[in-house]
């Protein structure tokens, strides 16, 4: 794993902006999966400002969303749908029938999740995954306990994350229990994941992530075994990991082809 720490919160955000602009500038028709919560919004900003720049280009892109939850209509005001719209999709010249997410509303739930999972393969494969991390250690919403083999299906949501996730809803008890999400082992199909995760409240998962052991009471942890992985921190979120200094050397000595 790839560790790199930026000294604010808005350097941790510029930098995962600028691979993903890379991934596109690369590859144009990249397939990228996408993540919500409020770690992503300014990295949205950033590339939406790229684009208004005339330095990205997201006619050819396509996207999988991680998540959504279950029982909200694709225009609640909470969905993950509407989320993107509003931070992202509204914004850039994404073509609509590009862009794929987990559907709430489905009525059978393993004949779309396998369906979810087939229009992945069907696009060729997700070459970017951005993630973002909970507290408890989930990579989309993989809660503690989730198998680290696990496909797209429903799963249900801890209070730790209801309770974290309660604001746009006004109040944790209006918050959905459920939620479809990629599984951990679709999440490792992808060619390359890219997690940001910024501020104190994620130091402990952080740390417990990238040099603790493996396992599925930190489902993010399995990320040790993805041969392509970039953690993204601000000083605040790497402040329990050990090895800190000599993440910070790699990152310096860097050659200049391998920057972004
Ligand atoms: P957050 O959520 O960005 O709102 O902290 C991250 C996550 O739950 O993956």
């Amino acid at each position: 794993m790839e560790i790199i720490i930026k000294p604010t919160v808005a350097e941790a955000q510029q930098e995962t902006a600028k691979i993903l602009r890379r991934q596109i500038q690369s590859k144009p028709d990249s397939v990228l999966g996408l993540a919500t919560g409020s770690t992503p919004i300014a990295v949205y900003a950033e590339l939406v400002a790229m684009h208004q720049r005339g330095e990205l280009d997201f006619s050819r892109v396509a996207t999988f969303n991680l998540d959504e939850y279950v029982g909200l209509p694709a225009d609640h005001p909470c969905s993950y749908r509407e989320f993107m719209r509003e931070h992202l999709f509204s914004k850039v010249n994404i073509p609509p029938q590009n862009i794929h997410f987990p559907d709430g509303r489905a009525t059978d739930v393993p004949t779309h999740c396998a369906e979810y999972e087939t229009a992945i393969v069907r696009a060729g494969g997700i070459d970017l995954q951005l993630l973002g991390i909970g507290r408890e250690g989930h990579i989309g919403f993989n809660e503690p306990s989730s198998s680290l083999a696990s496909r797209t299906r429903i799963k249900t949501l801890t209070p730790q994350t209801i309770k974290d996730n309660a604001k746009c809803f006004g109040s944790p008890d209006k918050v959905p229990h459920h939620v479809i999400t990629m599984g951990v082992g679709t999440i490792m199909d992808t060619r390359q994941c890219l997690l940001l995760a910024t501020g104190e409240a994620k130091a402990e998962a952080v740390a417990r992530m990238a040099e603790g052991p493996i396992t599925a009471d930190l489902p993010a942890s399995i990320l040790q075994m993805h041969p392509v992985c970039k953690l993204v921190v601000d000083e605040a979120a790497a402040a329990q990991l050990k090895r800190s200094e000599y993440y910070r050397w790699v990152y310096d000595n860097k050659p200049d082809w391998q920057r972004v």
